[in-house]
């Protein structure tokens, strides 16, 4: 959909991560909190000889989902199946995935909350029971016919926990909220990368990648790999703090990983709008963007950051945000200063 090197959607050029992929719990970095008790629970399930409870996953794009659901496989010695909410159209493609699934099988559906109605009715007694209810013929003859499969766990992925209906999140026995990384858990994993590339980076030089990597091993690994050709092609032999400033600045990312396009944001809200209270309407027509993309992509890297707040009346830039623009913070204005801020 866009082309930013900072957009957090899987892009073609991303294929060669898969041989990045941590394989076992112990080598996943940072989700402390996740990770633990999944291991309990994958510990438990192990010992019982029974499926692992059905896991729903949530988080932002970009943060391993897909890479822990299949850790969890591996660490449950079970096939991993992956599919995704889109691409089961048909009840009968998902009848079809079930009733391959082996005796404690991972399925796993990414975008999960893009499943039709129709798919997901099927779902709850494949969850719940371990059956499918397939209606035969039509009409006054039709009858339903129960089909038992093999136990297996689902493992569900999505971005918008709250888009899920609430019988589908109710079958789920875990649940397990992914954060966004810290900036040293990213330097373990860009370090990680490296060695796994070959690539010579120092301390310094992994911190510079990780700074602005907007706390997203996907854009992380991606970085790393755009400041590797810069180094190459200039003839460095290793990733210094220098060769990563200088390559990430020459691609527009800036010290807090923010584009272009972020900053034009920013700007637009500062120049135009003084700083807000300002719709997102207005924002978005300023800077010739739609409501959504900003909604969707721009905006929630920069409330994280804590740069914009949101505000009954509209978003605001904060002081932290006018220091990273390097423009002088107003302070707070009462109503009345604002007014009569208007006749200057
Ligand atoms: N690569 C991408 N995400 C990772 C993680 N959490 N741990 C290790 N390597 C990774």
């Amino acid at each position: 959909m866009d082309e930013r090197i900072i957009a957090t959607d899987e892009q073609s050029a991303d294929d060669w991560q898969y041989s990045l992929r941590p394989r076992r719990l112990a080598e996943y970095i940072g989700q402390d909190k996740a990770k633990q008790n999944l291991s309990v629970f994958v510990k438990a399930a192990l010992s019982r000889r029974e499926a692992l409870d059905h896991v729903l996953l949530y988080g932002p794009p970009g943060l391993g989902k897909t890479t822990l659901a299949g850790i969890i496989a591996n660490e449950l010695g079970v096939n991993f199946r992956p599919t995704s909410g889109p691409a089961i159209e048909r009840s009968g493609d998902l009848a079809a995935l079930l009733t391959n699934l082996q005796e404690r099988d991972v399925l796993f559906i990414d975008e999960i909350h893009r499943l039709s109605r129709q798919v997901e009715e099927i779902l709850y007694s494949a969850m719940e029971d371990f059956a499918l209810d397939i209606i035969i013929g039509k009409g006054p003859s039709a009858r339903s016919i129960r089909l038992d499969i093999a136990p297996f766990t689902l493992i569900g992925a999505t971005t918008k926990a709250g888009a899920l209906s609430p019988p589908l999140r109710d079958r789920f026995g875990v649940i397990s909220r992914l954060e966004y990384y810290s900036v040293d858990a990213l330097k373990e994993i860009i370090t990680r990368a490296a060695q796994i590339l070959h690539i010579a980076i120092d301390d310094k030089g992994a911190e510079e990648i990780a700074r602005r990597s907007r706390g997203t091993p996907r854009i992380a690994n991606r970085l790393l790999k755009r400041v590797r050709d810069f180094a190459e092609v200039e003839g460095s032999t290793i990733i210094s703090e220098e060769v990563a400033a200088r390559t990430l600045q020459t691609l527009e990312v800036d010290s807090a990983g923010l584009d272009h396009t972020d900053r034009r944001m920013l700007d637009a809200m500062i120049k135009k709008f003084r700083g807000g209270p300002v719709g997102l309407e207005t924002i978005a027509a300023s800077i010739s963007e739609t409501r959504e993309t900003i909604e969707d992509i721009y905006e929630p890297y920069l409330l994280q950051l804590g740069f914009i707040m949101r505000t009954p009346r509209g978003r605001v830039v904060t002081e932290a945000g006018y220091n990273h623009m390097g423009v002088t913070y107003p302070g707070t204005k009462t109503v009345q200063q604002k007014l009569f801020d208007f006749e200057d």
